[in-house]
């Protein structure tokens, strides 16, 4: 038997004891198999960690109704997603090469080059799906510190749009977001890719990577704006983040715009034994992390975006139902008004019920 933390669980896993709520709710009794939407569940729960047996079972067939394929698997097996993800793989390696050279061999960093290189990719996806669900998928086949901060960048760019920025600040923020984590390149990456908790001293050292970061781009004398998301990305408007605990108007605005996305690709990346997760569960997560702790002008505008790009698409909800998302809560983002055959199951006022997957 061991314990493990609930993103490190794989369908067929066996759980050890009863799995509860801190108020006591039962969510799964011992002796359950797992599989994807159990692990979901727990993840929704919030259950961080699971006591399993040793053994993995075969996983259970899956339930009839997943035997369509869902919106993300169409996804992927389509020829944009096919063409995209070669182009990825190819500017995550120039990016990588760019990047280890500023920080090995203290080349020069050329910021254009890596804004063009990157944003050339965004500019050949055509079709009619969104670069952020086309990033999404691309966690499952890397989960590096490079695809991370390429990721973040492009997420950055499309935010930027949102938020109606003029040419030259989305080319900054895209910058911004592109170079983030440089200071990560700084760490060990055995404590970077630990899967386990991290020790007080592991935590610690991870924690100064936007110092190193801020400095390594100082030192390469970029735009003072790009040091400063480095430096602050992790920083919380409520004063709870790191390094400095700055508060509201103390923290640059370029960082807010790329802590949200830098949120937003760590959420989706965690579940790499998984494949993707239901966009509406990134929502829920940001609405129960506090959006208080983000500007609120920003995360709003961010949210609004992914949920309104959702309007219309078919979803299953949590107790099989299948049905169209016909209207977004303004209160509550991640619960939407569902249209499940001849009834409006308004899912804000269903707090059981909830969106597994998209159709
Ligand atoms: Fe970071
Ligand atoms: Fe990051």
């Amino acid at each position: 038997m061991k314990r493990l933390s609930t993103l490190q669980l794989v369908p067929g896993m066996v759980v050890a004891d009863d799995v509860m709520t801190p108020n006591h709710q039962m969510v799964l009794p011992k002796d359950t198999v797992l599989t994807d939407s159990l692990i979901t569940k727990l993840d929704l729960y919030g259950i961080l960690t699971v006591h399993v047996k040793d053994e993995i079972l075969s996983p259970p067939e899956p339930e009839h109704f997943l035997d369509s394929p869902s919106y993300f698997e169409r996804l992927k097996s389509s020829p944009e997603f096919q063409a995209f993800k070669k182009e990825y793989e190819i500017e995550v390696d120039v990016f990588k090469n760019m990047i280890n050279n500023v920080v090995e061999k203290n080349t020069k960093l050329e910021v254009k080059e890596l804004l063009d290189r990157s944003l050339s990719m965004v500019a050949n996806t055509t079709g009619n799906i969104g670069i952020l669900d086309l990033l999404h998928n691309m966690r499952e086949y890397d989960d590096s510190t490079f695809a991370h901060c390429l990721n973040v960048g492009l997420i950055c760019n499309v935010f930027a749009h949102w938020l109606k920025l003029s040419d030259a600040e989305t080319e900054l923020v895209t910058a911004c977001g592109l170079l983030h984590d440089v200071g990560k390149l700084l760490i060990p990456l055995d404590i970077i890719s630990k899967p386990d908790k991290l020790t007080d001293l592991e935590y610690q050292q991870i924690q100064k990577h936007p110092l190193e970061g801020y400095q390594i781009l100082k030192e390469q004398n970029v735009d003072e704006r790009i040091c400063n998301a480095a430096l602050m990305h992790h920083e919380r408007c409520d004063g709870s983040g790191y390094p400095l605990g700055l508060k509201g108007s103390q923290i640059d605005s370029y960082a807010k715009v790329v802590a949200i996305a830098d949120v937003y690709d760590a959420m989706t990346a965690a579940r790499v034994y998984r494949g993707p997760i239901c966009p509406f569960k990134v929502i829920e997560s940001f609405e129960a992390e506090g959006l208080q702790k983000y500007d609120v002008k920003y995360v709003l505008c961010f949210l609004e975006n992914i949920v309104n790009s959702y309007i219309q698409n078919r979803c299953r909800l949590s107790d099989g139902r299948e049905g169209e998302i016909i209207f977004i809560n303004k209160m509550k983002l991640s619960r939407p008004v569902v249209r499940c055959s001849d009834e409006n199951v308004d899912l804000a006022e269903n707090p059981t019920l909830y969106i597994e997957s998209l159709l």
